[in-house]
């Protein structure tokens, strides 16, 4: 039994509710949700812009949410930046940054096992700049072809964007190396840490990204923020991407200034809240402690691995040596929506589709999988229910 179970309120409510769904979005702790409801009736204003109590508060507490996200990752807090989560930091590096520089016949390096949020917006630069978009392929396993990565530099590489963590395979890249190789190329790179940031240590100080991201929503946090790092050389001269109130320094009608540092790229009012909120789940997984977390869902994923092989007619994708609570299969003659929905009658809430990652469960040759994602919630008994559900399924379609 975790002991951590009891801090999910979910459970009040759905005492026999198996959740492995945490890649998608985790359950909320109720510490975040105090801290949230605390800031809205005790501690709430506008931040940046009023220069009464309130508003003091309200700044002084979110400037301090800042801090602790930025002590989370290892990384100085004038270097995050707050935005709506992940989607939303690729966006922003894809436009106020690369697109300042990228030319006809400039190449962009990403990988198969990326999310649709870190290929879109390269995509979309690429095709309008008439770029090349560079896809390093991952082996049968799951793991990442890094010698293709190696080789795929050259002159026109101008950016790299990796996931740290596959969301259908579980894999975690070697985030440290993937880092150094860019470097050695002199070439920017972004690493999407969206499935790493709740499940290993992320020291962003140790891995010196050009760029790091992740959603608290996937950190026991709010939805609708997350943070964006970004390198102290590229922040000065990066254009605003949105503009707005709360980022200019000075506003009239022939010249407008703008604020340095985090606050340029946070227009209008923020998610004060939330980021507060944010800070709350840093908080909350400092006291439990990675190595608790890692050893947890480290255990959890085995004792997953070794039941899912008693039922019959699946095939697990993502077997990397060095991977996270993530596992996704197929079951042969059943289509992963009626196996999610089966599961669902159960109490089983598992996610069945093509995960944001096309690409990748298309090289599969699957239409869609089904994905079981683990997290600090959960325990044994939520994987026997599942596995035992699973048995239902196969039977009915047996039959
Ligand atoms: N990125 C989320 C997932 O993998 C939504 O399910």
């Amino acid at each position: 039994m975790s002991k951590y179970r009891k801090d999910f309120p979910c459970y009040e409510h759905y005492p026999n509710l198996a959740y492995l769904d945490s890649a998608a979005s985790s359950q909320k702790v109720a510490c975040v949700l105090e801290a949230m409801t605390k800031t809205y009736t005790e501690r709430y204003a506008n931040v940046h812009r009023g220069i009464y109590h309130l508003s003091d508060i309200a700044t002084g507490d979110f400037e301090a949410a800042r801090v602790t996200v930025g002590k989370y990752f290892n990384a100085n807090p004038d270097q995050i930046i707050f935005v709506r989560g992940a989607t939303e930091a690729i966006n922003l590096v894809a436009t106020s940054f690369t697109q300042e520089f990228l030319q006809e016949g400039d190449e962009v390096i990403i990988s198969r096992m990326e999310h649709h949020a870190n290929i879109v917006p390269w995509y979309r630069l690429c095709h309008e700049k008439k770029a090349k978009l560079v896809v390093i392929e991952c082996d049968a396993k799951g793991v990442l072809d890094m010698d293709a990565y190696r080789n795929a530099f050259n002159p026109k590489t101008k950016m790299v964007a990796l996931t740290h963590i596959s969301n259908v395979l579980g894999t975690i890249n070697p985030a440290k190396e993937m880092i150094a190789i860019a470097k050695s190329h002199q070439v920017p790179i972004l690493i999407d840490g969206a499935q790493a940031a709740a499940h290993i240590p992320v020291d962003i100080s140790d891995l010196d990204p050009d760029f790091y991201t992740a959603s608290a929503h996937k950190m026991y946090g709010p939805t609708g923020v997350g943070f964006l790092y970004v390198k102290k050389e590229h922040l000065k001269g990066m254009s605003p991407y949105q503009s707005g109130g709360n980022m200019i320094a000075s506003v009239s009608f022939d010249d407008i200034t703008y604020l340095e540092g985090p606050m340029r790229f946070e227009a209008g009012t923020p998610h004060i809240a939330g980021s507060i909120g944010f800070a709350r789940a840093c908080e909350y997984m400092m006291d439990v402690g990675m190595s608790y977390i890692q050893s947890h869902e480290q255990a959890l994923l085995m004792y997953l691995q070794e039941q899912i092989e008693t039922v019959d007619g699946l095939e697990v994708f993502g077997q990397a040596p060095n991977k996270i609570g993530i596992v996704s299969f197929a079951m042969k003659g059943v289509h992963p929506h009626d196996i999610a929905s089966i599961l669902d009658e159960d109490e089983v809430a598992v996610r069945a589709g093509h995960h944001c990652a096309m690409p990748l469960v298309k090289s599969m040759n699957q239409p869609a999988l089904t994905r079981i994602s683990l997290g600090l919630n959960n325990n044994e008994r939520d994987i026997d229910q599942c596995i035992k559900s699973l048995k239902k399924v196969r039977e009915i379609f047996s039959a």
